[in-house]
């Protein structure tokens, strides 16, 4: 894939070259754009030594525009990404305006563009920085991020740059989906997140998980091409692009909207932690402390993989189980008591699972297993999800091939 890797003037610009390192390791060319306030915080000899490229950054360098004009350099990208994007580079887009290279390359690209936009969180909220991201959001030109947390400038809010491996993930996937990814024509439901099941007006029950490791799934399938609908449970990420979302909050809600949009699905993937049981009642008004112990009556919640599989015609179905001990037992049991397809398998404890970036799993199927060693939960989602499509399209080819008898002749 060809790359345009147009870096702006903020603090993030220190993380370019490592941008640019992993989007190499990917196999991407890239060739990199400079404006002259980047340059204030990164050099151009450090980013020419890792692209492996000489830097552009003049629209009036008659050397360099000689040898690839700038109208050569927006038809050569596959992809133009801007990280980081300031709120001014934002601006600029929305506006047409083109007074240096990279917004003229903007301008004259067909490719699709993704900002990563990085700033102080005033700034990314303020109103002309949130009605300019709606445009260009309408326009089609993707936004990555920001994240939120500490910021250089010591406050805390949304407006940093995601990390060098999520970007590098999420541009990828934008290259692939050019009609030939492995899911192309399929629709595939993927429930994510946490559920939130409610006590009284102040408190709920939820679990530990964060949501990453569904959200890579749904973004590794729209990157085979996939119509991807996503049911997802309280979580703080923004969604995949071109992902369907729908926000929800108990298992009820995950149950009824899985079910509402299942019957035209392919596949399902459960990778929600979907709460086990909820309060029998939720009381009205919040519950006063009267007494030294207190209990809450819990029921079950409804079970939405195993109400998905037991389905007249069920799509191909992928749970996920995740243990602290005997993962392969647990997770074989669940397998065929929820008579799924797959089942992937995690250890979760230590620095594994629950809220972190990587993972490591084992997929299981009837008499079949693949293991995949801790990785980045956006290329463990990228191998699993090649996985189960290889896995669903030979479970197509059984239905529908006319069925062979061998008969014996030996006697
Ligand atoms: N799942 C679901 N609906 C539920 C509970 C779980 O869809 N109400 C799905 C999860 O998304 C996951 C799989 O089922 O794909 C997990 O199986 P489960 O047996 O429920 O796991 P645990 O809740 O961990 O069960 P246990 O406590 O028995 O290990």
């Amino acid at each position: 894939m060809n790359i345009v890797l147009g870096i702006t003037g903020g603090i993030a610009a220190y993380k370019a070259p490592d941008l640019v390192r992993r989007l190499r390791e990917r196999g991407a060319e890239v060739q990199i754009v400079m404006t002259a306030s980047a340059e204030e915080f990164v050099t151009e000899t450090a980013l020419q030594a890792v692209s492996g490229r000489p830097i552009r950054s003049n629209l009036w360098d008659k050397e360099a525009e000689a040898a690839m004009s700038h109208i050569e350099l927006a038809r050569w990208a596959d992809v133009v990404l801007i990280a980081p994007a300031t709120a001014e580079v934002m601006a600029r887009i929305v506006s047409g305006a083109a007074p240096d290279l990279l917004t003229t390359i903007c301008l004259a690209t067909e490719a699709p563009i993704a900002l990563a936009p990085a700033m102080n969180h005033v700034m990314w909220n303020n109103p002309a920085t949130q009605s300019n991201r709606e445009i260009l959001e309408k326009r089609g030109i993707h936004i990555l991020g920001p994240g939120t947390g500490s910021q250089a400038c010591g406050e805390t809010g949304a407006g940093r740059m995601l990390e060098p491996e999520t970007i590098a993930a999420a541009v990828f996937e934008l290259g692939v989906g050019k009609g030939e990814g492995l899911l192309e024509g399929s629709t595939v439901v993927v429930t994510a997140g946490p559920t939130r099941e409610p006590i009284d007006p102040v408190r709920y029950i939820t679990n530990r998980s964060s949501g990453k490791m569904g959200y890579a799934i749904a973004r590794a399938a729209a990157a085979q091409g996939a119509n991807v609908v996503l049911i997802s449970g309280p979580v703080s990420i923004s969604a995949p692009p071109g992902v369907e979302v729908h926000p929800v909050n108990t298992a009820q809600e995950m149950f009824d909207a899985t079910h509402q949009h299942i019957a035209n699905a392919d596949i399902f993937i459960a990778a929600a932690a979907v709460a086990d049981y909820r309060p029998a009642a939720v009381e009205k008004q919040k519950i006063k402390k009267k007494h030294e112990t207190s209990r809450i009556d819990l029921v079950r919640c409804p079970d939405i993989l195993a109400s998905v599989a037991a389905l007249p015609r069920p799509p191909f179905t992928v749970g996920f189980a995740a243990e602290t001990e005997k993962v392969e037992d647990y997770a074989r049991l669940k397998l065929s008591a929820k008579k799924l397809n797959m089942i992937i398998a995690n250890q979760v404890g230590d620095d594994l699972g629950f809220d972190h970036d990587d993972n490591a799993a084992s997929v299981l199927w009837n008499n079949g297993r693949k293991d995949f060693p801790k990785a980045a939960k956006s290329d463990l989602a990228r191998d699993l999800v090649e996985l189960i499509a290889e896995h669903f399209h030979a479970s197509r080819g059984a239905d529908t091939e006319p069925r062979l008898t061998v008969i014996s002749n030996k006697d």
